[in-house]
C-alpha cells in the first residue's frame, strides 16, 4: 500500500516515545551518550518530515519523570544536549513555521534549560504550520495528580461544584489542554509499553511499535508507521456499519 499524503488521512496528533538510544550506542561499543547525540539527528529528520506531511501536532517524549533516577552524568549530558539543540534549531523552527511547546514538570529542569525553552517557545509562538511539543520531566500520572489537585482547590474555593467535573474540565487542567487527543502513538526499540506517557490522551490512539532503535529511525520508518495507521479502522466504540452510514 502507498501512503496517502492527504491531510485527512494523516494523524492530526502524532506522539512518539523515542526509545533505544542507549542500546544503539552499546551495540557499537560506545558510551550511551553517543546514542543520545545520534538520537538528535533522528529528531531533526522526523520533525522535518512531519511538517512536510502536514501533521499538525507532533509530541516527542524526550525525558520522563522516572528518567531522573538515571546516573547524574547521563542526565547532565542530556540537559546539555537539549540546550545546544534548542540553540541551533531555532532558525529551522522559524523557517518551517513550527511552534515549540513544552509539557511536564518544567520547574524541575535546570535553570538554563528552562530559560532556553522559554526563549524558543516565545520566539516561535506565532508559527502555525505545526506544534512540536517536547515532553520533558513528563509523567502521565504526575500530570493527572496535578490536575486533581487543582480541581480540588477550585472545589474548596467554591469555583467549581463537584457535579460539574467532567472529561472536558479534566482536560483543561492537563499540560496538554491546548492539544487534541493523540491519534497515533509510535514507540521505537521493540519495547511494548507506555512508560507513563500521555495516559489520558491516548485513550483512543492507534499504537505502533517499531523494533528500530531511535537513532536509526528515519522518514522511511515513519512512512511505514503512517501506512499501518491508514489501514486501520478507528471505530471509537461503534460498529463498522455505523461508520459507513
Ligand atoms: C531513549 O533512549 C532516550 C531517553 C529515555 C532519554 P534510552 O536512553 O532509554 O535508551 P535505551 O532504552 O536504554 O536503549
Ligand atoms: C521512556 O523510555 C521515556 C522516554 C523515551 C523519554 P524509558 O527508556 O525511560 O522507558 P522504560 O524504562 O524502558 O520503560
Ligand atoms: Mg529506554
Amino acid at each position: 500500500m502507498i501512503m496517502s499524503t492527504s491531510k485527512n488521512d494523516m494523524p492530526k496528533h502524532l506522539a512518539i516515545i523515542m526509545d533505544g538510544n542507549g542500546r544503539w550506542a552499546e551495540l557499537k561499543g560506545k558510551n550511551r551518550i553517543h546514542g543520545h547525540s545520534y538520537g538528535v539527528k533522528a529528531v531533526q529528520e522526523v520533525v522535518e518530515e512531519a511538517v512536510q506531511l502536514n501533521i499538525e501536532y507532533l509530541t516527542l517524549y524526550a525525558f520522563s519523570t522516572e528518567n531522573w533516577s538515571r546516573p547524574q552524568e547521563e542526565i547532565g549530558i542530556l540537559m546539555k544536549l537539549l540546550v545546544n539543540t534548542l540553540r541551533t534549531e531555532l532558525e529551522k523552527l522559524l523557517e518551517n513555521r513550527i511552534r515549540l511547546n513544552v509539557i511536564g514538570n518544567i520547574q524541575q529542569l535546570p535553570e538554563i534549560v528552562q530559560s532556553e525553552l522559554e526563549y524558543v517557545v516565545e520566539q516561535t509562538k506565532n508559527n502555525k504550520e505545526m506544534t512540536l511539543t517536547l515532553a520533558l520531566s513528563y509523567g502521565g500520572r504526575e500530570e493527572l495528580a496535578n490536575a486533581l489537585k487543582q480541581l480540588a482547590c477550585k472545589v474548596k474555593d467554591n469555583l467549581i461544584s463537584p457535579e460539574n467535573i467532567d472529561q472536558s474540565i479534566i482536560n483543561e487542567h492537563l499540560y496538554t489542554q491546548n492539544l487534541p487527543d493523540v491519534d497515533l502513538l509510535i514507540r521505537t526499540s521493540g519495547e511494548k509499553r507506555i512508560s507513563n506517557f500521555l495516559l489520558w490522551q491516548i485513550a483512543y490512539a492507534e499504537l505502533y511499535f517499531s523494533k528500530v532503535l531511535w537513532p536509526d529511525f528515519t522518514k522511511k520508518h515513519l512512512h511505514k508507521a503512517l501506512i499501518s495507521y491508514q489501514k486501520r479502522e478507528r471505530r471509537f466504540g461503534k460498529t463498522s456499519k455505523q461508520l459507513l452510514g
